[in-house]
Order: structure tokens, then sequence, then C-alpha cells
């Protein structure tokens, strides 16, 4: 990340120099869409995400700056002052989610950047969120808490951005550690770290981005969880963790038929998520793998998240050999998450890249993943 430019830009927009912060997006290696449903998920934070310097103005106004879209808003800090920029409106519905809590904030200037690619499913979102929150609670001195900082990323989407989100690409992007990835129960909210290096085992974890746009704002991930909810409900539970297939079955005339896949997908996902931690404690990356394909077939034909580009890379990556591929994050376009194996991993993006390129017109992006710290001060 240049973070000079960012500098730059902030003493040429604010004639001064702020503190430095960042907070990163994440990779999910198993565990999709089980986070509102008070399931296991499994990310880690990734190299890439956003950076911002911020200096408090003694004012009762934000003025922030986006380096990368070279866009500039300025709002006040009340309900009725939300920007019209749907970039500017995270920063806003951070500070508002803060006051809500009882923080007491005031202005501040800032400039920003980041590199999680937008629309790719890293969380970019969840990245800028953070980072505000983080950057908040310590310039304010306002001792709130790290899963308190998620949430209120997650109220955020929720409240100003219209996407009715789990928690996990917030909790991730704030308790991400270097080396590790962590199986979060989202119902408990009691989280494990994972040592994960699976180079160190002859295997490689590499993104493919489609470079499909998807849009979660007012799209069907709000759906998804609303048939979720119908189903849980129709179950009597709060959530739709802990039901089994067999409870699925037995009230499967009382709901819809799509409602029913969707459910059918949970279920089985939630399983897939403790087979792949039990998998990884005994080094079984080809296990791990066939999880991944099991969900990505699952997000595409019950789920009806994935799009046909991603089918089409997941099904070049069985061709290649590769072990486990899949598409990741909320779906409707984006990356597939690949684990392959090290001397399969130059023919693999060889072949996926041509025979792509041969069929959409153009090459998917390559990400290497590295996985980082999360949430901090620079
Ligand atoms: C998006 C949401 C998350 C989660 C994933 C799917 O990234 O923000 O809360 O639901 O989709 O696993």
């Amino acid at each position: 990340m240049n973070l000079t430019l960012i500098n730059n830009k902030f003493n040429e927009k604010f004639g001064a120099t702020g503190e430095m912060f960042t907070s990163p997006g994440r990779i999910n290696l198993i565990g999709e869409h089980t986070d509102y449903n008070g399931g296991f998920v499994f990310p880690g934070a990734i190299d890439k995400g956003m950076v911002a310097e911020i200096k408090l103005n003694g004012t009762d106004k934000v003025r922030a700056y986006s380096v990368d879209l070279n866009d500039y808003a300025e709002f006040g800090l009340n309900e009725e002052d939300a920007p019209s920029q749907s970039w500017a409106r995270y920063i806003f519905g951070v500070c508002r989610e803060i006051q809500k809590r009882g923080g007491k904030i005031a202005g501040f200037d800032t400039a920003f950047s980041g590199d999680v690619p937008l629309g790719a499913g890293m969380s970019s979102s969840a990245a800028l969120e953070s980072t505000f929150a983080n950057a908040l609670n310590e310039l304010f001195s306002l001792g709130i808490d790290r899963f308190e900082l998620a949430r209120i990323g997650q109220s955020t989407e929720h409240n100003y951005c219209g996407v009715k989100c789990g928690i996990m690409d917030q909790f991730a992007s704030v308790f991400g550690k270097a080396g590790h990835l962590m199986r979060l129960d989202c119902r408990s909210m009691e989280f494990e770290y994972f040592p994960f290096d699976p180079e160190q085992h002859g295997y490689k974890l590499v993104l493919l981005d489609s470079v499909v746009k998807h849009e979660l704002v007012g799209s069907p991930y709000n759906d998804r969880r609303a048939s979720c909810e119908r189903v849980a409900a129709v179950l009597g539970r709060e959530f739709l963790r802990g039901a089994t297939m067999e409870d699925l079955e037995a009230v499967r005339e009382k709901i819809s038929e799509e409602d029913y896949k969707r459910a059918r997908y949970v279920i089985g996902e939630e399983q897939r998520v403790l087979d792949v931690c039990e998998a990884l404690k005994r080094d079984d990356y080809e296990t791990v793998g066939k999880r991944m394909y099991e969900t990505h077939w699952g997000m595409s034909r019950d789920y009806e998240v994935s799009c046909e580009e991603l089918d089409f890379l997941a099904t070049v990556a069985e061709e290649c050999g590769v072990a486990g591929s899949r598409i990741m994050g909320g779906g409707f376009g984006g990356c597939t998450i690949n684990l392959v194996r090290t001397e399969l991993y130059d023919n693999f993006i060889a072949t996926a890249k041509a025979k792509f390129a041969a069929k959409y017109g153009h090459e998917p992006k390559v990400y290497s993943v590295v996985i980082s710290d999360g949430a901090r001060r620079l």
C-alpha cells in the first residue's frame, strides 16, 4: 500500500499530518452463509486492506477524502447528516453506531486508500469499517472492546448500507492474526486460532477473481437470510445452527422448495466447517479440499449464489486436479478460493487463465494469500 501517497494527499487537502490506522480484508476457508445462522465460520485476515490517516479537527464535522475515488465528502455527526456518497456512508455509519453506544466523538479529517479489490468477496467494506471503528476508539479513548468494534461495523452495514450481513467479515478484520485462521462460533462468539501454513505441507492458497462484480446491497443476500429465518421459525429455533437434516425433512411439507434448498445447504455447511477443522489438525489437506468443492456446489445449486463464471473456474480447478476450489464470500460474483498442490500450481494458473479468457474474453485476476494481522495503528 502506498502510504506516502496517502500522507501527501492528506497534507494537500488538510495542510497537516495525522495518525495512520489500518484494517485488513479477509478470506474464508470454509463456512459460508453460516454466520447469520448462528453457525461456524473459518476466516483469516489478509495482507490487503484499508489505510486511513486521521486527525481530529476541533469541529463537529467529518471531512473525508477517498484517495482511490478522488472524491470528497463532508458531513456532521447527527442522524440527519448522512452523506449521499455510498463510500462515505460507511464512515458515517461507524460514527453513528459509536455514538448510539454512548461513545463521545467529534469531527476529524481523513484521507484513506485501500488495496482490497472491490466486489471480489474479500470484504473491502469491513476493512473500511474496522479501520474507522478502531481508529476512533483509540483517538477518543472510548475503551470499546474488540467484539463491539466488529459489531459497530456490522450494524453500519445493517443500518446505513442495506446489507443484513453476519459478523464474519468485521470479526476477521478486527481479530486477524498472522499465520492463523480463526474458527468463530457465531452463536456463542467463542473463537479459536488455528495455525495455518499450507505451504509447509506442499499446498498453496490462491484466489482467482472472475471480475464479475457482486453487489450485496439490496441484493438477494438479504433474501437468503430471510429464507433461513423462515425455516428456523418453522423448526421452532432461533437459528438454523444445530438443526439436522432429519429435522429439515420433518418440516419439508411446511416450507417452500426454495427455502428447503437454502436450509439444506446451511445445515450441510455447518458440518463441513467442523470436518475441515478436524482435517487440518491431521494435516489432511485433501479432505479440506473435498469439503471446499462440496461447499461450492452447495452454494451453486442449493443456495444459488454462484454464477456461470465461478462454476466454470471451479470446474477447471477440478479438471486440473486442484485439491479444493469454491466460490468465496457472499457470492453473486467475485473470487474462487483454491487449495492447490505446489507442483500443480503453475499448470493450474496457466490453464485457468487460458480457458477463462477463451470463454469470457478476459483472464481472471490471480491473488496469492498471506494471512495477516487485524485492525491496528501503524
Ligand atoms: C458476506 C457477509 C458475511 C457472510 C458472507 C457469506 O461477506 O458480509 O457476513 O454472511 O457474506 O459467508
